[in-house]
């Protein structure tokens, strides 16, 4: 009897789940970038649910033909309004597809659109609006916003300048040699759309991170507010006087949410420039790493929660803020989670901004760096639970194996680790979690009925070493140049100039493969996510490439003379992640992670490894995790669904337990956010399959997923 009553019970459990995927949803779209202006990337969809899961099939494969071998990405999360998708290529084309077939509808080319012909850096996305009958995509390539109109993808000529506006104009400061230009799309409130920038954060000279309101229909200008304060405004003394007219960054360039109801734009900043060096920025600098508020409708602050003080760490805030609801003290409230590159989730009220959960204010060690100061506390909220590992101790180190171990022990004995803040150094600090989280750009997902938000977090070490700039005048033009390959390249290219055997190439022997003219060019120009050193004058050029093609001293160098130099007294030998000898991470697995996190109760409610390396499945040990790139998402059928990993799988999980429900592999690292919707009665979930990150290939694809007819 019992059993049978069993049997019966879990029957009418598979009937009704059945009868669930047999049911035709109705149309539902995934408008922005982060699936709403609140950023919850979630859905309501159902149809595909965890007892299906296993099924999905690709549904359509969509080829943007414009990939590169081994360096483009695609980092984009595709929107879906009125049955379109809306997407972009590796080479930042943007094109509509019908989201039921794949079927492209126009394709639009920036680089052919007259007013800049080598967008740099990615595209996380693009922005719909619609007025009437009246439909427009925006979105940035490079430094320039563009307007098209939706339905045919036609340039809108009345928009800025032809059609585009050059993102460095109006911002207060001649910009025009410096980086500026935006990845991430912005958000539309009204007919205003709010955007922020990526600038530089090395120790050259950087433009400052404003953000601004662009009216949708003229491109014009029609708010701006000050990361890097101007006398008078509020923040102008957690600076030096002058820091307005030179110090750059405090940008907000991994996503904007809108309150459009209560009126209120969120935007999260990164920090000031340069990164790791603040001696000429002695101060708190606000509104760098801030969560900042402003009334979408005219810029001005409303609230605002710095998360780093003075920062030397490069801890950005990396996501955008999601609006959530949750229930605290057993009342419903409105709030704002911000999730960190430390692994940390932080909750506001949306309106006041006050914590939900206590933060605390806690001493750090000073700098010993010439002309630092650094702040003297740092806050960490008590609740939740940080979702990735704080120190990078020796009994964390790896035990792949004892060689492994044994090297990494000494690596780890010589530097600065143990805790949070520790502050940059010349002996080497780690940073832990690392440069690129914690959390990242892909965001975090929020599932409204239980109150767990879903993020994906990094659990790298990666090592800071701090290096000091000859400063000497120098009569050579290849010591010269080594000065300026310092200050600009050696951030990235390494202070061996060879690169990180991933994304950024070997140039220690760029000679053998292009002639100087093409690498005065790359210089000048900049080159996929390379930036363009436009701030870098003939002569820096001529040292610099006489550097790089290892001159010998000639009495011509004369002729150039020493030129005037900044003052920073430090540069850095790159971010160089910390790897064992075999080039795994030099911590215990697990090195990614996915984590459930109840903001209801304030604690972490599951977390399981992300991803795994065949090689290491082989030597026995499966579910390590791997570092990752690109958000979740969660839907009201149960799953949540992500890519990230560099195994370049897809995969399903169930959202109340975290177990893996399905995953397959991609075509390239699918190193994007998905997005999910549903057209003429199929619910769809798709994603950029970009690769081109961690050293694996990369691809032009987007593949979208349905259950079988
Ligand atoms: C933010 C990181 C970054 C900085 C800073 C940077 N580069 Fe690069 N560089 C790259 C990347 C990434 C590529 C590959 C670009 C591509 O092919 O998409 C690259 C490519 C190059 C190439 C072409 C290499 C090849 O094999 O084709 C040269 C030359 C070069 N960089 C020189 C420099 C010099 C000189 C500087 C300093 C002025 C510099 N880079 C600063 C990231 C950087």
């Amino acid at each position: 009897m019992r059993s049978s009553r069993v049997f019966l019970s879990s029957s009418i459990v598979t009937i009704a789940a059945l009868g669930a995927c047999s049911r035709a949803p109705a149309d539902v779209d995934w408008v922005s970038h982060g699936g709403d202006s609140g950023h919850t990337q979630s859905s309501p969809l159902e149809q595909i649910t965890p007892a299906n899961v296993a099924s999905l099939k690709v549904a359509w494969t969509y080829h943007g033909g414009d990939a590169r071998p081994d360096r483009s990405q695609i980092q984009c999360n595709p929107i879906v309004v009125h049955g379109v998708l809306y997407a972009s290529t590796p080479g930042l084309k943007v094109f509509a597809l019908d989201a039921a077939t794949g079927t492209q509808k126009w394709l639009f080319d920036p680089s052919k659109a007259g007013a800049e012909n080598n967008p740099l850096g990615v595209n996380r996305g693009v922005v719909f609006w619609e007025d009437g009958a009246e439909q427009r995509i925006l979105f940035t390539a490079g430094q320039r916003l563009y307007a098209l109109d939706a339905k045919t993808g036609a340039s809108i000529p009345t928009f800025g300048t032809g059609g585009s506006v050059d993102l460095k104009e109006g911002l207060g400061r001649d910009v025009s040699n410096l980086y500026a230009l935006s990845n991430t799309p912005g958000t539309i409130y009204k007919d205003l759309l709010i955007l922020g920038t990526r600038v530089s954060e090395g120790p050259g000279p950087a433009a400052p991170g404003h953000i601004r309101a662009f009216d949708v229909r003229t491109g014009k200008i029609r708010w701006i507010f000050h990361t890097v304060p101007w006398p008078g405004e509020p923040g102008y003394d957690t600076w030096p006087q002058d820091a307005y007219t030179r110090i750059g960054g405090a940008n907000a360039w991994s996503g904007i949410s809108v309150d459009a109801a209560r009126g209120l734009v969120f935007l999260p900043t990164g920090s000031a420039a340069f990164d790791f060096w603040g001696g000429n920025r002695l101060g708190a600098n606000l509104y760098a790493n801030c969560l900042l508020v402003l009334d979408a409708a005219t810029g001005k602050h409303v609230w605002h929660y710095q998360f780093v003080h003075h920062d030397m760490w490069d801890r950005d805030l990396p996501a955008a803020p999601v609006l959530v609801t949750v229930t605290h003290d057993g009342t419903p409230v409105d709030a704002v989670a911000q999730t960190t590159k430390s692994g940390h989730v932080f909750l506001f009220n949306r309106e006041t901004g006050q914590p939900l959960f206590p933060i605390t204010e806690r001493p750090v060690p000073p700098s010993d760096l010439k002309g630092e100061q650094a702040w003297p506390t740092q806050p960490l909220p008590d609740k939740p639970a940080p979702f990735a590992r704080q120190a990078f101790t020796e009994a964390e180190v790896t035990d792949l194996s004892q060689a492994s171990h044994d090297a990494v022990l000494t690596t780890l004995r010589a530097t600065r680790t143990g805790r949070q803040f520790i502050p940059p150094s010349t002996e080497g600090t780690v940073i832990f979690p690392g440069f690129d989280g914690g959390a990242e750009w892909g965001g975090a997902a929020f599932d409204r009925p239980s109150g767990l938000l879903y993020v994906n977090a990094n659990e790298m070490p990666w090592i800071l070493t701090m290096i000091e700039v000859d400063h000497a005048r120098q009569t050579s033009a290849a010591a010269r140049g080594h000065r300026v390959y310092q200050l600009n390249c050696i951030v990235c290219h390494g202070p061996e100039r060879k690169g990180d055997g991933r994304q950024i190439p070997n140039i220690s022997e760029i000679k053998k493969k292009l002639p100087r003219p093409a690498v005065d060019q790359i210089i000048q120009h900049g080159k996929g996510v390379m930036p363009a050193f436009g701030l870098l004058g003939g002569n820096e050029r001529a040292d610099l490439v006489a550097y790089l093609f290892g001159d010998a001293p000639s009495p011509d160098d004369a002729k150039n003379p020493d030129e005037a130099l900044p003052t920073i007294p430090y540069t850095t030998t790159g971010y160089n992640r910390f790897l064992d000898p075999d080039g795994y991470p030099a911590v215990k697995p697990p090195w990614g992670t996915l984590n459930a996190i109840d903001l209801n109760k304030g604690e972490i409610a599951w977390t399981v490894p992300l991803g795994e390396l065949p090689e290491l499945v082989k030597r026995g040990r499966p579910r390590t995790g791997t570092e990752n790139y690109g958000g979740p998402i969660v839907t009201a059928g149960g799953l949540v669904f992500i890519g990230a990993t560099k195994d370049e799988k897809f995969r399903a999980f169930d959202k109340r337990t975290g177990q893996m429900l399905w995953e397959t592999s991609l075509p390239a690292g699918g190193y994007a956010t998905p997005a999910t919707y549903a057209v003429g009665g199929k619910q769809y979930v798709v994603i950029a399959a970009g690769g081109g990150k961690m050293g694996t290939k990369s691809g032009d694809a987007y593949v979208a997923y349905a259950l079988p007819n």
